[in-house]
């Protein structure tokens, strides 16, 4: 009986001892997330909004190069455009110096910092990761990120923040480094959406959300085309299969 108790007790203790401070992520309705979904172009256009005018202060987004923001709808003129807009470090020239120069369209998006130290320096401590995979990276990722960026508060009476941090109960710990990175009214979208925090989180992750998996669209039609062609194929072997048998009883 004892050894029954013991065992019983092994096995709903890890739930107990998992960090009660980390809440989990709250669920919301992703247009990518079905097995048929796919991206929404107006969704993912205000999240690049939102990464290149707040997040890409601080977070890098090493895995995209300009020329791929195409799949958000651009055309090749904007595009040269918005990576007119990036400082990039090249070099050495002729007489050995690095020099700075406009992106282009063949560029990945530049560091905000010239190395991990100086990030960290300027960030209290913290590193503030790259954020092209940051949604396959994380369980849940979408959820994640969208319930950290909203889920900023005052801390309960009962948690003392350290020096630096904000409260935020979906980060590990319920302590960030990172200061709310949006208020109502940050960005001024083009297309009119009013800028709510939930409405610039849901678009940012949704933007991160192609960063991480850009070949998500491609890959599912593609399986939709195998699918299809399975079907078609098993329908005509069917009725070969009956017109070679016919006469054979
Ligand atoms: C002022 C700099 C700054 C800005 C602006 C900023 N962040 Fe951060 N971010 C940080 C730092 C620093 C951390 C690391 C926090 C820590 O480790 O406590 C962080 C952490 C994160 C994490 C958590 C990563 C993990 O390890 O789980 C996510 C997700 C994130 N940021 C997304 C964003 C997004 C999206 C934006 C834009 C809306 C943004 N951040 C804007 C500095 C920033």
């Amino acid at each position: 009986m004892i050894r029954l108790f013991i065992i019983f007790i092994l096995i709903i203790s890890p739930p107990c001892l998992a960090d009660a401070t980390t809440r989990p992520p709250e669920q919301t309705h992703w247009s990518f997330a079905t097995p048929l979904g796919t991206f929404d172009r107006s969704a993912m256009q205000r999240g690049f909004q939102v990464y290149k005018e707040v997040c890409s202060a601080c977070h890098e987004l090493s895995h995209i190069r300009f020329r791929e923001l195409s799949a958000l709808g651009f055309n090749d003129k904007e595009i040269k455009a918005i990576a007119a807009d990036y400082s990039i470090k090249d070099g050495p020239n002729d007489e050995g110096e690095m020099f700075d120069r406009p992106a282009l369209p063949g560029d990945s998006f530049p560091n905000p910092f010239p190395n991990e130290q100086a990030a960290r320096a300027s960030n209290g401590g913290a590193f503030p990761v790259d954020l092209s995979l940051i949604i396959k990276g994380r369980e849940d990722g979408a959820n994640y990120v969208h319930s950290l960026l909203t889920g900023y508060g005052s801390a309960p009476t009962d948690i003392t923040l350290f020096e630096g941090k904000s409260y935020n109960p979906y980060f590990e710990g319920g302590q960030i480094s990172m200061p709310p990175p949006l208020v109502d009214g940050q960005v001024t979208y083009v297309d009119g959406t009013p800028a709510t925090v939930d409405q610039m989180s849901k678009d940012v992750v949704t933007f991160l959300s192609w960063a991480s998996a850009p070949e998500l669209e491609a890959r599912r039609q593609m399986g939709l085309k195998v699918i299809l062609y399975l079907i078609v194929f098993s329908m005509l072997m069917y009725f070969v299969y009956r017109s070679v048998w016919r006469n054979v009883k």
